[in-house]
């Protein structure tokens, strides 16, 4: 059964950390060189030619039955975020991977090659960006990035350098529309749905858009015994104020708008110093575009009136911006068909949460399969998927793949991004 190796994988992958009690495997660390290699080394052993390319992206080949035919392109991220749980990513490489090995152990080839990409950063954690290894793969990635500093200071080209990698050399990674026939990700759903539909797996009819911010509200710092609550201009009073009104907004919507606050700042960050600047970050999500471009627009709008009323000076920027991706008709008809040969009832649901096609979108019709994942929980070391739910992932991706008929893709109007950068 493939969902043991994949298990054990998963484990294996799971303790290459910045630190032992909390897995955090951060874009041009020194850990995500080290899971670089050893996805590498599992591509060679399944019998695909492994290199890293100009983003960090870990990029295998199984040949089809002759060499240099378009591929069929599979795979998910290998980064983390912080504290973070261990199939989120990494199920989607390692289950590829586990299906090649079974390919090249029956000396099956296909008419088309298979790839599989690791890519490097889908999370953002580092740098607030998202999407930089499918973006690069997709010929979008913007270079005015490399300039970002991640919370130390340091920039991403400089990260880079520090990796091994070359910033002048990212086009190269850039792959063209023709080299694909389409891209597949299998990844754990983290939700609750298919633990209610008591199914293992699920085909993903698209995934949701979302916008990022970097919010920075500015008072005026001083003494926290001397100044008289009337008289204080505290910024952290005030992002607190901003954050309820966010929750609060989204909490009375009743279609599926959803709003994060993940990161906040105080400075100077003394007991008994009245906070001057604070920074946070907002992540607002809906099924519909419209609706989340509206929801923002007023959420702006109601933090804007906040930092007027407080006295506080406001910078706020939109840092990320990804339109809802659709997933490819025929392809979800052939995820559907794989399903159903696996002997699974046939479930469709939309992604909540953000994936590697919403870059690969602009160059390859896109499909996802999801993974039960226990209670819906991701995001979070809790995170687990049963051994036969990986089982069950393989099986149909296997069975996809083996299946998969090239060139009856259809692309569907609306795909793409809008970045904001
Ligand atoms: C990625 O996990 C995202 O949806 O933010
Ligand atoms: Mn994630
Ligand atoms: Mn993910």
């Amino acid at each position: 059964m493939l969902g043991d190796e994949i298990v054990s994988r998963i484990n294996q992958l799971g303790t290459i950390s910045e630190t032992p009690e909390h897995l955090a495997r951060i874009f041009l660390s020194p850990e995500h060189r080290i899971a670089a290699d050893l996805i590498m080394s599992w591509m060679k052993d399944a019998g695909m030619a492994a290199h890293l390319d100009a983003i960090g992206n870990v990029c295998g080949r199984y040949e089809g039955d002759r060499p240099g035919l378009p591929c069929l392109m599979l795979g998910s991220h290998y980064d983390t975020v912080r504290d973070a749980g261990k199939w989120d990513g990494p199920l989607g490489i390692i289950t590829a991977i586990a299906c090649v090995a079974d390919l090249n152990r029956r000396g099956v080839r296909l008419p088309f090659a298979i790839e599989i990409v690791g890519f490097a950063d889908e999370e953002g954690v580092r740098f607030s960006s998202t999407l930089l290894g499918s973006r690069a793969i997709a010929g979008t990635f913007d270079e005015s990035v490399l300039n970002t500093r991640d919370s130390a200071g340091l920039t991403m080209r400089d990260a880079m350098v520090a990796f091994g990698l070359d910033p002048a050399k990212i086009g190269a990674a850039a792959r063209a529309r023709g080299e694909l026939h389409a891209y597949v990700e299998l990844h754990i759903e983290q939700g609750p749905v298919l633990e209610q539909q008591n199914l293992p797996v699920g085909v993903v009819t698209a995934i949701a858009g979302a916008t990022r911010l970097a919010a920075n509200l500015s008072g005026m710092a001083g003494h926290a015994g001397t100044v008289p609550m009337a008289l204080r201009r505290d910024a952290l009073a005030g992002a607190a104020e901003c954050i309820v009104a966010v929750e609060a907004f989204c909490k009375a919507d009743d279609a599926g708008l959803v709003g994060t606050v993940g990161i906040i700042n105080a400075m100077p960050g003394a007991t008994n110093v009245i906070p001057g600047r604070v920074s946070f970050t907002l992540d607002i999500r809906a099924p519909a575009d419209a609706h989340r471009k509206l929801a923002v627009a007023e959420i702006v709008g109601w933090i804007e009136a906040i930092a007027k009323r407080r006295e506080l000076s406001l910078q706020i920027d939109v840092t990320h911006e990804n339109r809802t991706v659709p997933c490819a008709p025929s392809l979800k008809a052939q995820m559907a068909e794989a399903v159903a040969a696996e002997g699974y009832g046939v479930f469709e649901l939309p992604s909540g949460a953000g994936h590697d096609g919403m870059a690969m979108i602009d160059i390859a019709d896109v499909a996802m399969l999801f993974v039960r994942c226990r209670g819906g929980i991701s995001h979070n070391p809790a995170e687990h998927v049963e051994i036969a739910d990986a089982d069950a992932g393989a099986r149909v991706l296997l069975r996809l793949i083996e299946n998969f008929r090239p060139g009856s893709q259809t692309r569907e109007a609306g795909g793409g991004q809008d970045r904001a950068r």
